[in-house]
C-alpha cells in the first residue's frame, strides 16, 4: 500500500477568493495547497476589464503570506459589452489568462453575464486569434429547463456551437457534474477540457435533500444524481489530460448558507487535495493524482510545471466543524468528518 505520495506543486483551475476581509483570509489556505489559482472575476460589481484585473491580482498578492510562493491568475468576467481590444491587451500584458463567460443569471453575482452567447461571438473569435482560454460555466438559466437538466442542455444548445463555430479556441468546461459533460470532452478535439470539483467527486443530490435541507452542499451546478458521480470519479482518477483539479471553493459566510434562500457554493480551499486524494485512493489510483492536481492542467493553459514538490501521507486530518472568518464563521467542507490523508511537507 503506498502511504506517501510526492507529486509536484498542483494548481487550482477554478476558484473564488471574495474581496476585502473574506479574500484575506481563505488566501491563505490555497496559497498553503497550491502554486497558483485561476480566480473567478464574480466579485461585485464583477472584473470586466484589464484595470479592474490587475488592482485585484495585486489585492490578493498582498494577502499571500510572507515566504508562500503563489501566483493568481486572472479572468475576465465576460458580458454582452465586452471590449475585445482591452481583453487582448490584458492577456498580451500577462493580467488576463483566461475569460469566463457566465450566462446571465447562473449563479452568485452572474446578473452582469452574458444573455446570449451570439453576442458575443467578436469576442471569442478575438479570444481565438489571440489564444485566450474560455472559461464557461455551463448551464443554462431557462425557467423552463429542470435545474438538473442545466447542463446537459447547455451542451446541446450552446457549447456544441462554441466549440464548432471556434475548432482553435481552448475551451474549458468547468465544474462538471454529468456524465454527458464527460462524454463531451471526451469526443471533443484536444482545445476542449475540463475541471471537476472535490464534492461533486464525493456527493450526489442525495446529501443536498435527504434527512433535511443540507445547505453546506449546495453548490451550483449541483450535485446529480449517483451514476453521474461514479462518471466524474472515473474521469477524473482515468489519467487522462482532459480533467484537471478545480476546486471551485466559494466561499459564503454561515449566515449566509444557512438562510431562507441561501447562497450557492462550497468553501473546500482548507483541505482541498486532502480531500480529491481521498477520492483517488479509494479509485485505487493513486498513481494518476500527479496528472489531474500538477500536470494536465499546465499543459492545457500552456505553462510551465512546478518545480517544487509537495509530500502527501496517510494518516488523520481532521476537519473543524467551523472556521473564524471576517467576524463571524464559515462552515468548511467536511466539517467534522475526519479524512484519511494529510500534508506531510
Ligand atoms: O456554487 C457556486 N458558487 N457556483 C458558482 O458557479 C459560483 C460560486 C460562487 O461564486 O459562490
Ligand atoms: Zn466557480
Amino acid at each position: 500500500m503506498t502511504d506517501t505520495l510526492t507529486i509536484r506543486r498542483p494548481d487550482d483551475w477554478h476558484l473564488h477568493f471574495r474581496d476585502d476581509e473574506v479574500m484575506q483570509a481563505v488566501v491563505p489556505y490555497t496559497a498553503r495547497q497550491f502554486g497558483r489559482a485561476i480566480v473567478m472575476p464574480n466579485l461585485s460589481p464583477p472584473v470586466t476589464d484589464t484595470a479592474s484585473a490587475s488592482a485585484y491580482r495585486s489585492r490578493i498578492l498582498a494577502a499571500v503570506p510572507e515566504g508562500v510562493d503563489f501566483m493568481p491568475l486572472m479572468t475576465c468576467y465576460l458580458t454582452d459589452n465586452t471590449d475585445p481590444e482591452d481583453l487582448a491587451d490584458g492577456a498580451k500584458a500577462g493580467v488576463f489568462t483566461a475569460a469566463k463567460l457566465y450566462p446571465a443569471n447562473a449563479t452568485t453575482n452572474s446578473a452582469h453575464g452574458v444573455s446570449d452567447v451570439a453576442k458575443i461571438y467578436p469576442v471569442l473569435e478575438a479570444m481565438e486569434r489571440a489564444d485566450i482560454v474560455l472559461c464557461v460555466h455551463g448551464e443554462v438559466t431557462d425557467n423552463d429547463i429542470d435545474v438538473f437538466d442545466r447542463e446537459a442542455e447547455f451542451i446541446e444548445r450552446h457549447m456544441r456551437a462554441i466549440v464548432r463555430d471556434f475548432p482553435s479556441l481552448r475551451v474549458v468546461f468547468e465544474h462538471i457534474t454529468t456524465s454527458d459533460a464527460v462524454d463531451f470532452v471526451m469526443a471533443a478535439s484536444d482545445n476542449v477540457a475540463a475541471t471537476i470539483t472535490p464534492q461533486h467527486l464525493h456527493i450526489n443530490r442525495n446529501a443536498m435533500l435527504v434527512g433535511g435541507i443540507q445547505p453546506h452542499n449546495y453548490c451550483l451546478p449541483v450535485a446529480k444524481r449517483e451514476g453521474h458521480r461514479l462518471a466524474l470519479r472515473k474521469a477524473a482518477t482515468s489519467g487522462a489530460t482532459k480533467f484537471f483539479l478545480g476546486t471551485d471553493s466559494a466561499p459564503h459566510l454561515r449566515s449566509a448558507k444557512e438562510s431562507s434562500c441561501g447562497c450557492a457554493g462550497i468553501f473546500n480551499a482548507p483541505f482541498a487535495l486532502e480531500s480529491y486524494l481521498t477520492v483517488f485512493d479509494e479509485e485505487e489510483a493513486l498513481e494518476h493524482f500527479e496528472a489531474f492536481a500538477s500536470l494536465n492542467g499546465p499543459r492545457f493553459y500552456r505553462v510551465p510545471v512546478h518545480d517544487q514538490t509537495i509530500t502527501l501521507e496517510r494518516g488523520d486530518t481532521h476537519v473543524p466543524q467551523t472556521i473564524a472568518m471576517a467576524g463571524e464563521e464559515i462552515v468548511p467542507w467536511h466539517a467534522g468528518e475526519m479524512l484519511s490523508w494529510r500534508i506531510s511537507s
